[in-house]
């Protein structure tokens, strides 16, 4: 079995700079304000970037609007074992633990958004969080009593793979939220939208209307 890839925290430090997503200013973040300088950094790296972007230097107005909610509706999550799935730059995860999450794990497929997910609990003073790969060929944990989703459906073979993931975990018994800026690939149909923001576009200038979804 291959080894998984670690990245050194300190090339997440030295490719990003620390700010605040403008709808959740308590959780810091170690952000690039170039993200394609970036993308070009990461392939002169230790470590094979894959074909991806560096979407773990970004706050998804997905994950904004879900971290939002989750800080402003504690009780979904105090006192709770939370998987945040698609983590990113672990944003929902830490507001997770900010908002009294008993543990967090946090699925990230990218090794440097796993390291990116490190750095940032750390430099929020929370966790430890449990950093774990893709998690979408598994059963659903069921020890998981909260799945946080953020943005997770950008393409349609990402949706294809955690729609499933999400109703087994759903089924199981976990309560399941998805932070959703209007993609496409997202069916609407069965969803209940419990909040919506207008959250700063990572992809433009301009804000976008983004839903908390919960399986009802
Ligand atoms: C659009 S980003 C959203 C990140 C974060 N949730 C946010 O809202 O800021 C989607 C994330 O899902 C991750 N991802 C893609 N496939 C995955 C998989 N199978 N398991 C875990 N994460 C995955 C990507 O690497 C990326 O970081």
């Amino acid at each position: 079995m291959a080894t998984d890839p670690v990245v050194p925290a300190s090339f997440i430090r030295a490719h990003t700079r620390p700010g605040r997503p403008s709808l959740v200013p308590e959780v810091g973040l170690l952000l690039a304000d170039d993200v394609v300088a970036l993308w070009e950094a990461l392939e002169a790296g230790q470590v094979d970037p894959g074909s991806d972007p560096p979407f773990w230097a970004a706050a998804w107005p997905g994950g904004q609007a879900l971290a939002r909610y989750v800080l402003d509706h504690p009780d979904v999550v105090a006192g709770r074992t939370v998987l945040d799935l698609g983590a990113g730059s672990g944003l929902v995860a830490v507001a997770a633990l900010l908002a009294g999450a008993r543990e967090v794990v946090a699925s990230e497929v990218d090794p440097y958004g796993r390291a990116a997910i490190d750095a940032n609990a750390e430099d929020n003073g929370v966790g430890p969080v449990t950093v774990r790969g893709d998690l979408l060929d598994e059963e659903p944990d069921p020890g998981v009593d909260v799945v946080l989703a953020g943005d997770v459906c950008y393409d349609r073979t990402m949706t294809e793979r955690v729609l499933p993931y999400l109703g087994k975990a759903w089924l199981g018994g976990a309560t399941v939220f998805l932070g959703d800026p209007g993609r496409p690939y997202l069916p609407k149909e069965g969803l209940v939208g419990v909040a919506e923001y207008d959250v700063p576009d990572t992809e433009g200038p301009l804000t976008r209307r983004t839903t908390v979804w919960r399986l009802p």
